[in-house]
């Protein structure tokens, strides 16, 4: 572990109140504001349990496990390009290989199975089925998803299918700056949707509008890597909020009655410094505010105005219909939760004010991984509240961490196990006081690509030795299996 002050750690147990919450539920549990969705009384057998109903799972995408990119008529996309250009990965990594799933599902599913898990999130490989993007289907790629998606049903585990995470063919010339991504992007989630949706129940559109827009053509330190001017990264912006309001209703339109859409977001968290009204009154505004171009457009259908006026000439060039599509309503709202801001009220023009993180705030491997544990429970709470999504999930949460390998073989990642317990412990309380949310996807199954970073920041709860592709459960899957078992906090 990188930086981690483990004393915080355990402090923040008992600064969540923690102690209260092992004896009988407080009547201080109820949701303090109104109109949070009904009470449910879910897991209220156990003080530490969560519902018998609730979807325990894990999280993967294409680009960091599949391997196989020349494969059965893969299309290249953004991400060869970029992990194939020389200094932009650390240790000069890519996705040629991975973790080799796309020949290796079959263990893979067996890895979820041993665990326990009701439900594996994959993504799907948009050139694989399109290589250039559009045009015509690619049946050897739909192949691959529908062994995946049966072999997954025939263990007993639910596919979660991801139509978009951040592997955008490079067909499609323009990327995101183009409003005909979007338009592609509609019609390969109903092809999609007519094709899987007799077996797949839940399809999220994108994952991570933030990651693909502006840190692929803002930050430059995602493919691909441009830093353009403000106003051209608003109309990405609206390109990928786009493509998510019309792929759902492209899904809508092809796929089964009964099926569910949402999307798998990163919207910036936001925790109160204190458990008071008005820091919770400025949390709640600062999470609409600062997700203004994403998510609360989303839930919204439309640009708040205090975005717009940030933007002024720079504001997104929007046609008609467009804010009706990003405002299509959804199923559920899935969050992937890893870390969060503190706000704190204050006398500002917005009444709120961030608090930075601080030199010695405790981290994770990865830089960006502050552990901020309350993360789960306010994101949660703050969108229930803000927006009144039907459902909720918890798309991704899991950490990096060093993993040294023991004599043993085996990585006891006892730092992994901490943070999880610490931020499941938030989640649980989400869960105790009847908001919304159905289930928890941990990432990642196993060692994966993670991006610029290579293979240099490891999320798995499974060990992969990339030279010889053997998955070992670490001490953080036989954790994970415990609490599945249990479906309480262990
Ligand atoms: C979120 C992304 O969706 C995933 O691809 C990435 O590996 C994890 N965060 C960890 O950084």
């Amino acid at each position: 572990m990188t930086g981690i002050n483990r004393r915080e750690l355990g402090l923040g147990l008992a600064a969540a109140g923690l102690g209260t919450a092992l004896g009988a539920w407080p009547a201080s549990a109820q949701p303090s504001a109104p109109g949070t969705g009904p009470r449910t009384d879910r897991g209220a057998q156990d003080p530490l349990g969560f519902p018998a109903d609730f979807t325990w799972g894990c999280a993967t995408a294409a680009y960091q496990i599949e391997g196989g990119v020349k494969e059965d008529g893969r299309g290249e996309t953004v991400w060869d390009t970029y992990a194939h250009t020389p200094g932009k990965t650390t240790d000069g990594g890519t996705g040629d290989v991975a973790c080799d799933s796309y020949h290796r599902y079959a263990e893979d599913i067996a890895l979820l199975k041993a665990l326990g898990v009701k439900a594996y999130r994959f993504s799907v490989a948009w050139s694989r089925i399109f290589p250039s993007g559009k045009g015509k289907p690619n049946q050897k790629g739909l192949d691959y998803y529908n062994r995946l998606v049966d072999g997954l049903l025939a263990a007993g585990i639910e596919p979660h299918m991801t139509l978009f995470h951040w592997d955008l063919p490079t067909g499609l010339q323009g990327g995101w700056q183009s409003r005909d991504t979007a338009l592609a992007f509609a019609d390969y989630a109903g092809f999609m949707a007519s094709k899987t949706s007799d077996r797949v129940k839940h399809f999220m559109t994108v994952n991570e509008l933030r990651c693909f827009t502006d840190l692929a053509y803002w930050n430059g330190n995602k493919a691909p890597a441009l830093r353009l001017p403000m106003d051209q990264v608003n109309q990405v912006r609206h390109h990928g909020v786009l493509a998510h309001g019309l792929g759902v209703q492209a899904i809508r339109a092809h796929a089964r009655a009964g099926t569910q859409v949402g999307l798998a977001d990163n919207a910036t968290i936001f925790v109160p410094a204190i458990e008071t009204p008005e820091h919770i009154e400025a949390t709640k505004k600062a999470m609409r505010e600062e997700n203004a171009m994403f998510l609360t457009a989303i839930m919204e259908g439309r640009y708040i105005d205090s975005y717009l006026a940030a933007q002024g000439k720079d504001a997104p060039k929007v046609q008609a219909g467009d804010m009706k599509a990003i405002g299509s309503p959804l199923d559920f709202v899935s969050l992937n939760v890893y870390t969060a801001n503190t706000v704190r009220a204050a006398a500002t023009a917005s009444g709120y004010e961030i608090l930075p993180h601080l030199a010695n705030s405790p981290r994770m491997a990865s830089p960006w991984l502050y552990v901020t544990p309350e993360a789960l429970y306010w994101s949660i709470r703050t969108v229930s509240e803000l927006w009144k999504p039907k459902k909720l999930y918890i798309s991704e949460n899991g950490c990096s961490a060093d993993d040294p390998v023991a004599q043993d073989g085996k990585v006891y990642d006892a730092d992994r196990v901490m943070y999880l317990r610490n931020y499941l412990t938030h989640l649980q309380r989400a869960v105790r006081e009847g908001y919304p949310v159905d289930g928890y996807f941990l990432w990642s199954l196993m060692d994966n690509f993670e991006w610029e970073d290579g293979y240099t920041k490891l999320f798995g709860i499974h060990h992969v030795d990339f030279k010889t592709q053997k998955r070992t459960p670490k001490l953080s899957a036989d954790w994970y299996r415990e609490l599945i078992r249990s479906n309480k906090l262990v």
